[in-house]
């Protein structure tokens, strides 16, 4: 079996690696003669690469070819990204891709090519890196109704806030370690800002609950505004900030909830000691239960085992195809998370701060008032539960009109 990898990157290269490294595992597995790359597409140089004489820059080699039956595609990015998938899906080719921005904008329409084409299109390395969870969800679980799922989805931020909570290191500090190890995206904002996340807890959402869910439109927050008072006031609240994306039905069942922010989790939440640049992925099945998925969720090596592992299910399913329960996208299917109960943490500023406690008790019942060192007189920290945030949103920027009201912080408790 031939393959074509587009994109001699991270993933690229580590995949090329994986393959030629344990050819000899992967041909057994692979129930095949023979995998073998055939081309490299990308559009740099690399002289005195070992695979040189592999590397083209022209794509429609690739797609004329009819030895090569299997693309990997880990460029990134949509353009040109989904045109080339497209091309290579329609001349019946199957397609592995580690691309969480070309499935979550882009998932539905490509499967629906595969099947029109008998071809495969996967991705179990868009989500969670090396973790198996996109097939674990698909197949494992099957049986279960979907009742949530939440995880740690983006190892940049994880090893950030990790260097935050257990060295004090600062952002920047920690964001320059995680570039240099390859974790972060080329522009480290979809990781800091939480978009990188988004689009994973899409295709989760989309997996589990049937309709293709685009991340436009998600609450998303990142960790750019968390600091080491929030860290201090989570420790004394009993648990840690972890940057959650989670998805989960509400109401009837006819809506699902979605958001990417950075919550407080419990220090005995299964998330809670998921550190550095591990992921990991919580599915409430309603006939399993919990389950944890757990892993690294970047790098080279271990995002090219998913690649690989893709890339062998494709070889072990020529001419059969893969399923997915993933439907078109529905009007109304995710709901206005301002409109759901929240219980939050909120940390503000005011000379009277009690005053402003006071205010939020009266409208909200009772609050855990929450304490740190070094903590000013000035400074109030407590959780409070409401029927919605915007309710509670609405009061923060009424009190924000009164006196030196200064609103720092509000982080949703998580539940998983
Ligand atoms: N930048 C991503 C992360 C890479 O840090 O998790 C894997 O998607």
């Amino acid at each position: 079996m031939k393959v074509a990898v587009m994109g001699y990157g991270v993933v690229g290269s580590g995949v090329v690696e994986v393959l030629q490294t344990n050819n000899k595992e992967i041909v057994k597995r692979s129930g095949q003669e023979s995998v073998d790359i055939k081309y490299i597409l990308d559009l740099r140089d690399f002289p005195g690469d070992p695979n040189e004489d592999k590397f083209i820059k022209d794509f429609s080699l690739i797609e004329k070819d009819e030895e090569i039956s299997v693309v990997v595609e880990t460029m990134g990015g949509l353009k040109p990204a989904f045109d080339f998938v497209m091309a290579c899906l329609k001349s019946g080719k199957s397609v592995v891709t580690s691309n969480k921005e070309l499935v979550a904008a882009k998932g539905y329409e490509l499967l629906e090519a595969a099947k029109e084409n008998n071809v495969n299109f996967l991705f179990e390395a868009s989500v969670g890196g090396g973790i198996p969870v996109i097939r674990p969800m698909s197949q494992c679980l099957a049986a279960n109704k979907i009742e949530a799922v939440a995880g740690i989805l983006n190892g940049t931020t994880n090893f950030i806030l990790t260097k935050m909570i257990d060295d004090n290191m600062d952002f920047a500090q920690a964001l320059k370690l995680a570039q240099e190890n390859g974790y972060a995206e080329r522009n480290p904002a979809a990781d800091v800002e939480g978009m990188d996340a988004c689009r994973k807890i899409c295709i989760l959402a989309s997996l589990a609950y049937e309709h293709h869910v685009y991340p436009d439109g998600i609450y998303t927050e990142g960790i750019t505004n968390v600091t080491l008072e929030d860290v201090a006031y989570a420790k004394n609240w009993g648990g840690v900030i972890k940057l959650i994306g989670a998805t989960e039905p509400v109401g009837d069942g006819e809506q699902i909830s979605v958001y990417v922010r950075p919550c407080f989790v419990s220090s005995h939440s299964q998330l809670a000691n998921v550190n550095d640049v591990f992921n990991a992925v919580l599915v409430r099945g309603d006939a399993l239960g919990d389950s944890v998925f757990y892993g690294k969720g970047a790098g080279k090596l271990p995002t090219a085992s998913a690649v690989v592992a893709d890339v062998i299910d494709c070889a072990r399913h020529i001419e059969k195809r893969k399923l997915f329960g993933w439907g078109p996208a529905k009007e109304n299917f995710v709901a206005d998370t301002m409109e759901l109960p929240i219980s939050a943490y909120v940390r503000f500023t005011s000379s009277n701060a009690q005053g402003a406690k006071d205010a939020i008790t009266a409208k909200f019942g009772g609050v855990q008032e929450l304490t740190r060192e070094n903590q000013p007189e000035n400074e109030k920290a407590f959780v409070v539960c409401a029927g919605s945030e915007k309710s509670l949103r609405e009061e923060l920027e009424r009190l924000s009109g009164e006196g030196d009201f200064k609103l720092l912080s509000l982080m949703k408790i998580a539940d998983f």
